[in-house]
């Protein structure tokens, strides 16, 4: 067997976590090298394959459909008959994703990460084996290990995948044609987002939820405004509902729900059910128990210090698989933190101003606390809410359904959330984390000039209402 090659940092997976961490570490002078074991050799883990961005392909497309047949008429445009081409969306959604995984091949490239493409596992201290699709196995040795291999979907044990008419958000990235009822198990971030895909192409969406509420770990008010909007799009919600029995169907899939309050029963019949019920770390054959790095047996989340340090020496972990949001940008600034630190660097992470984004429409996105958070905690706060109605821009858009809620600490004014029901509200939370992170106050963000007519004018109204009372737009 050829020598090991040898390596300072052998990062385990390519996602946005670990391929953010071998390039800074490379450009910090590191010799790195970064498995993936997709059989398509791809970077840029699920993210870029699986997740956000074929998934904001398809919303960016089916919006576009949408805004042609139901709202260019109100700009006065009339256009002929038109058509969804599900084949010539996906064909998109390929380029876009081949591109930017392509591009992360060439950052490696330019940066001097060696890839290397099969299944990692640790054998022993600063042993890594990589088995190639073809069963080849190479020995690397590496200073450090980097444990990024991320999360995968839940499946339901009385509602197993079968890649056709029970599927994953995979599968329902890649759909064929539009399903004529789609119900999905789950009314989360992917039930959400590629329900509206697939709703906006004109399939029925029923979403069967076991909580009281969509969309739990947002801000009630906001989730409760997510439902109203989503229902009057033609989404049907069955909430405190559990999933309890499960049959094939002609050309489909029944699924019957009770309910939790009351023990009445329901059956649905649809072509495809996406099951949505969240992820789970993908720690499997990583050779975790075989090193000794613990991991939580239920979450199966590995444990990590504040610097991502796990139990055993010279190995970290990041992203899907540590603790908190499941996110893509909290798995990457994760990868830049650690990979600074390795090279002596002090730099920082503040969980608690993880911005999060819903990308339906109107989109939601948060900072910080929640009211009930806020209560919860005892905190006095002030709420400043201004809605995209008395937004110039947004009448000019014809996208004034939702607001801007500001929350500060009553006695301070420090901003402590703000959660943004809206147009692009997407791009208009990086103010507020921006603010946040300096541990602004509302006035600071009021007291901004916001070019006029945007909708982060919005947002500085919504601040000023928070520490003034007023705003002088609403
Ligand atoms: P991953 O991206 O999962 O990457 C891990 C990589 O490791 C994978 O490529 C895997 O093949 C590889 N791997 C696993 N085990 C091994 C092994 N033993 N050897 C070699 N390689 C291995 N987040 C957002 O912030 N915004 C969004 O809009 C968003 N949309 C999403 C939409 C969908 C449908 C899904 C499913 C997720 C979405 N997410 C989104 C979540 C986001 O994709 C994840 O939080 C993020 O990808 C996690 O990054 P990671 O680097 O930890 O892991
Ligand atoms: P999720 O955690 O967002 O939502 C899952 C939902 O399923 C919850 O509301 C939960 O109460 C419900 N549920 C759980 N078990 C159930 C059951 N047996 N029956 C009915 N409902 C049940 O998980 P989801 O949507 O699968 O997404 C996984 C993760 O991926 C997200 O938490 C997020 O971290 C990430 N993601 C992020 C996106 C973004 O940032 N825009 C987009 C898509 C995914």
């Amino acid at each position: 067997m050829p020598a090991a090659q040898q390596f300072d940092l052998v990062v385990i997976g390519g996602g946005p976590g670990g391929y953010t961490a071998a390039i800074r570490a490379a450009q910090l002078g590191k010799s790195v090298a970064c498995i993936e074991r997709r059989p398509d050799k791809a970077l840029g883990g699920t993210c870029l394959n699986i997740g956000c961005i074929p998934s904001k392909a398809l919303l960016d497309s089916s919006e576009l459909y949408e805004t042609i047949l139901h709202k260019a008429k109100r700009h006065g445009i009339t256009t002929g008959e038109v058509n969804i081409d599900v084949g010539g969306m996906m064909k998109r959604k390929a380029k876009v994703v081949t591109e930017l995984t392509d591009g992360v091949a060439y950052l490696f490239k330019k940066y001097k990460v060696t890839p290397h493409y099969g299944t990692g596992q640790m054998t022993g201290a600063g042993k890594v084996t990589v088995t190639a699709a073809d069963g080849t196995a190479t020995e690397l040795t590496a200073g450090h290990v980097l444990l990024a291999t991320g999360s995968d979907t839940i499946e339901l044990p009385f509602l197993k995948f079968d890649g056709k008419h029970v599927v994953s958000s995979t599968e329902a990235l890649a759909f064929e044609k539009t399903p004529d009822h789609l119900i999905i198990v789950g009314g989360g971030y992917i039930g959400l987002e590629l329900g509206s895909v697939w709703k906006r192409l004109g399939a029925k969406v029923t979403v069967l939820e076991f909580l009281p509420r969509i969309l739990s770990v947002i801000d009630a008010g906001v989730a409760a405004d997510v439902h109203k909007i989503l229902a009057r799009q033609g989404f049907e919600f069955h909430l405190d509902t559990k999933v309890t029995g499960a049959k094939p169907a002609a050309d489909g899939q029944s699924v019957t729900v009770t309910a939790t309050k009351d023990g009445k029963e329901l059956t649905f019949t649809g072509d495809k059910v996406l099951v949505a019920v969240g992820r789970r770390p993908q720690t499997a054959g990583l050779g975790l128990d075989a090193t000794g790095v613990e991991y939580d047996k239920k979450s199966g989340k590995v444990k990590v210090d504040a610097h991502f340090h796990t139990n055993v020496p010279n190995v970290s972990a990041i992203g899907d698989i540590i603790d908190g949001p499941m996110l893509a940008h909290k798995a990457s600034e994760e990868g830049l933190v650690f990979a600074e630190q390795l090279a002596g660097m002090k730099p920082h992470i503040n969980y608690d101003k993880i911005p999060s984004v819903i990308y339906i429409w109107p989109e939601v996105a948060s900072v910080g606390l929640t009211e009930e958070q806020l209560k919860t905690q005892g905190v006095a706060y002030k709420v400043g809410k201004v809605p995209f109605l008395a937004s110039g821009r947004a009448k000019a858009m014809d996208e004034t359904e939702g607001y801007v809620k500001v929350l500060t600490d009553a006695a301070t004014d420090r901003l402590v959330g703000v959660h943004i029901l809206g147009p692009r509200a997407s791009e208009l939370i990086g103010e507020c984390v921006a603010v946040m992170e300096y541990n602004g106050s509302a006035e600071d963000i009021a007291r901004c000039t916001h070019a006029h007519p945007t909708l982060s004018e919005t947002v500085g109204d919504a601040a000023r209402m928070a520490y003034a009372g007023v705003s002088v737009n609403f």
